[in-house]
């Protein structure tokens, strides 16, 4: 009897194994995340700006931006990214893979073609990596990623927090970056 059950739940979990996230799942498990996180932090943005302005919302996003990202990871089961060919926070930068990608939507955006809402790979691993490309949709975001007016309060403050920042001088429809979801087979 114990030689039976070791071996249905052996039969059971090679199944489970065996039968990886398909891509329709990954593409809906993807992009409820990557809404969620652009909801959150679109939305967290939005209020700073209204209430304190570019600096301390600078401040806010500098503080909070990763950890809020960590929390949709955790509230929608994947793990998540935001990665960019000028990043702003050193932990954003791409690389391997992921920078191909960015460089591939670069040309298309260059040659005027649109992008794609999403692509979806699958590693050797198992798990699918949903990319969603992030534009500069919103003039609002040229406050903080735009042509930003030398030696004011906010150049000095992204300065200082940033040293090796590379995320100014975009223009509206610029590709600004990906976020990038892991989901697990
Ligand atoms: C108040 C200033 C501010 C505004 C407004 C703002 N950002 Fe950012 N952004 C930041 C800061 C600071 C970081 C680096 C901290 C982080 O998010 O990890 C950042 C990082 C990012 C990143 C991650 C890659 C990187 O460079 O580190 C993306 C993508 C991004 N912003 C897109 C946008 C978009 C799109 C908008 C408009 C909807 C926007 N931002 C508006 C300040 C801002």
């Amino acid at each position: 009897m114990k030689i039976f059950s070791v071996i249905t739940l052996t039969l059971t979990s090679s199944l489970l194994v065996a039968s990886p996230v398909s891509d329709e799942d990954a593409i809906a498990k993807g992009s409820t995340a990557s809404a969620a996180l652009l909801q959150k932090l679109g939305g967290e943005v939005k209020s700073n700006m209204q209430s304190n302005g570019p600096v301390k919302t600078l401040e806010f996003c500098a503080l909070n931006a990763l950890s809020l990202t960590d929390q949709v990871a955790r509230e929608t089961g994947t793990q998540i990214k935001r990665l960019s060919l000028k990043n702003r926070n050193p932990v954003n930068s791409a690389a391997g893979e992921d920078k191909e990608l960015l460089e591939k939507w670069e040309k298309m955006v260059q040659n005027g073609r649109s992008l794609p809402s999403h692509e979806v790979k699958k590693q050797p691993n198992g798990t699918t990596v949903y990319y969603k490309p992030l534009l500069i949709n919103n003039e609002a975001c040229l406050k903080c990623h735009g042509d930003i007016a030398p030696d004011t309060p906010l150049a000095k403050a992204i300065k200082s927090t940033y040293p090796e920042d590379k995320a100014v001088g975009y223009k509206m429809g610029d590709l600004r970056g990906m976020v990038k979801v892991d989901i697990a087979k």
